[in-house]
């Protein structure tokens, strides 16, 4: 492996894809002497050296083994370093009016698995989630928060009624509209989720609204930004037993001034009398443009449906209802983090099924070629990594014959003149745990190499001639019209470059990574 140099002091470590300083590669040696096998750090990081340098590094079986001036010898993996020096995947999506709603049946959620990981992931990614189909029992609404995490208990209990009552401590018990806000910003910290469910409806009005003020925010004028981010507000909510009170700006930023938050209340804001008039400008243009209709979106919410909210980022509000007495919801709040924490379990659930399946019958001989499934897979996704391609690629490389790990027909099918369409396996499968740019490429994979006999005269020569007798099994080059028709399709060009690194995977002992090499890429692919 190339290693590019160490400074002349020793204090950096260079490689080719960044540079690591001496006492950050010491506080992350892996040893046993320095990390538990929990994986929790057992070196002090405040006792290294002062002036700890490197005194040597050499790149040795995959792994950059360093010797400190202190004499401690570390030995990183190299995939492991190249992960440090990587931006996470950023799975944010901002959205408008145009969205299309991100919807899943209560029942399928209730029983964990594949929808309840699609309904965490969207509410990650958009800030929101609805179910729909749900019971109207009483308490519904923290069994749903418990499916992913733990309820926030606050003044208001474990959870609370919202309908129309006498002499109400707070709008939201009235039938009055709310505008979009988030709850609860006089708390500290303010919950960061809230799920809203409906057990009775209003007949007349009673929708709900939402929008993505982290959407909203980014089309304000800078000024206005700057505005808002500065100048502290004060929230403040009193009843009988109950003063709270916290300060912060309408738009918190971290010190990047990257959007990390929005408090949007006006029932209970307290604006201090020093706030300048162009901060009121800004407040109220940011206010006008959340209920645009370009941003907001609108629904009904029935009986037993429910939705849950990022609460810093997704703001809520309800159109005002004339029936009152009838409509009433349960609403909790709960917390991102525990909702992150089963989201990450559940795709890391996935990745161990799909590595347990290449374990357990990834050995087999592929189709007369001389290699195993197994390596073959790992072949392509090696081709893939090493031609730079994006992770959703890389990940199809390794999943794009996973068909024949689970179709039900004999391995020698082709021999019997039997077409398994294990593209078709695949996608069925894979399109549970991912996304398009994933599983169209490998839908089309096969399709690709009927396009490629058909476009590359000389591509026919390259085919193994197990891949020639499956071609003709598949349905051999394709005509003209089929040429257009597939170059049409948005993953055409993904589907090309699969099939390239798919043919050059058949070398029988070539050295390669093992599936773990390819978690990363697996993780930061899956849905
Ligand atoms: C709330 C709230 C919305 C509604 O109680 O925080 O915003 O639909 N209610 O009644
Ligand atoms: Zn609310
Ligand atoms: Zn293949």
């Amino acid at each position: 492996m190339p290693l590019e140099s160490i400074s002349a002091d020793g204090s950096i470590l260079r490689v080719p894809w960044g540079s690591f300083h001496a006492v950050w590669l010491r506080d992350n040696c892996p040893c046993s002497e320095c990390r538990h096998e929990s994986g929790q750090r057992l070196l002090d990081s405040v006792a290294i050296e002062d002036d700890l340098a490197l005194a040597s590094a050499r790149a040795h079986d995959g792994s950059i083994v360093a010797v400190f001036t202190d004499g401690h010898e570390s030995r990183f993996d190299a995939d492991w370093l190249r992960a440090r020096g990587a931006e996470p995947r950023r799975r944010r999506t901002l959205w408008d009016a145009r969205i299309d709603l991100p919807i899943e049946r209560f029942d399928e959620v209730a029983a964990g698995g594949e929808a309840l990981r699609r309904w965490l992931a969207a509410v990650d990614e958009l800030g929101f989630a609805i179910l729909t189909g749900g019971p109207t029992e009483p308490g519904t609404v923290t069994r749903v928060a418990e499916l992913f995490g733990f309820v926030r208990e606050t003044n208001y209990g474990r959870l609370f009624d919202v309908r129309s009552v006498v002499n109400p401590a707070n709008l939201a018990f009235t039938g009055l509209s709310l505008g979009p806000h988030s709850d609860n910003p006089y708390r500290d910290p303010t919950p960061t989720l809230q799920l809203l469910h409906c057990l009775a409806s209003s007949a007349g009005g009673g929708e709900n609204t939402l929008v993505d003020a982290f959407r909203v925010a980014r089309d304000l004028d800078p000024e206005s930004f700057a505005l808002l981010a500065h100048y502290p507000l004060r929230f403040r909510y009193r009843d009988d037993e109950t003063e709270l009170e916290a300060e912060r700006p309408v738009l918190s930023v971290d010190v990047c001034g990257e959007l990390q938050g929005v408090h949007f209340n006006t029932r209970s804001a307290e604006p201090a009398p020093s706030l300048p008039r162009e901060w009121y400008d800004a407040y109220r243009a940011f206010g006008r443009a959340l209920v645009a209709p370009e941003y907001q979106i609108r629904f009904k919410l029935e009986p037993g449906d429910l939705f849950i909210v990022d609460n810093l980022r997704v703001l809520h509000g309800r159109t005002g209802y004339t029936d009152a007495g009838r409509r009433h919801l349960q609403g909790c709040y709960a917390d991102r983090d525990g909702l992150r924490s089963r989201l990450a379990v559940l795709r890391r659930g996935a990745i161990d099924e799909i590595f347990r399946t290449f374990r357990e019958r990834g050995a087999g001989a592929y189709l007369g070629e001389p290699v195993s499934i197994a390596e073959h897979s790992l072949q392509s996704a090696h081709a893939a990594e090493r031609d730079g391609a994006r992770v959703t690629l890389v990940a199809a490389a390794l999943l794009h014959d996973y068909g024949h790990l689970i179709h039900e027909l004999p391995e020698d099918s082709a021999e019997q003149g039997i077409d398994s369409r294990h593209e078709d396996v695949a996608h069925a499968f894979l399109a549970r745990h991912f996304g398009p740019e994933v599983v169209e490429p490998i839908r089309l994979h096969v399709a690709a190499k009927r396009y490629l006999c058909a476009v590359d005269p000389f591509y026919v020569d390259e085919l193994s001639s197990a891949s020639i007798l499956s071609l003709y099994l598949q349905g051999g080059p394709y005509n003209q019209r089929e040429v257009k028709e597939f170059e049409a399709s948005p993953h055409a060009e993904d589907a090309v470059r699969l099939r390239r690194y798919d043919d050059a995977a058949k070398v029988a002992g070539a050295v390669m990574p093992d599936f773990e090499h390819f978690r990363p890429a697996l993780e930061a692919a899956v849905r």
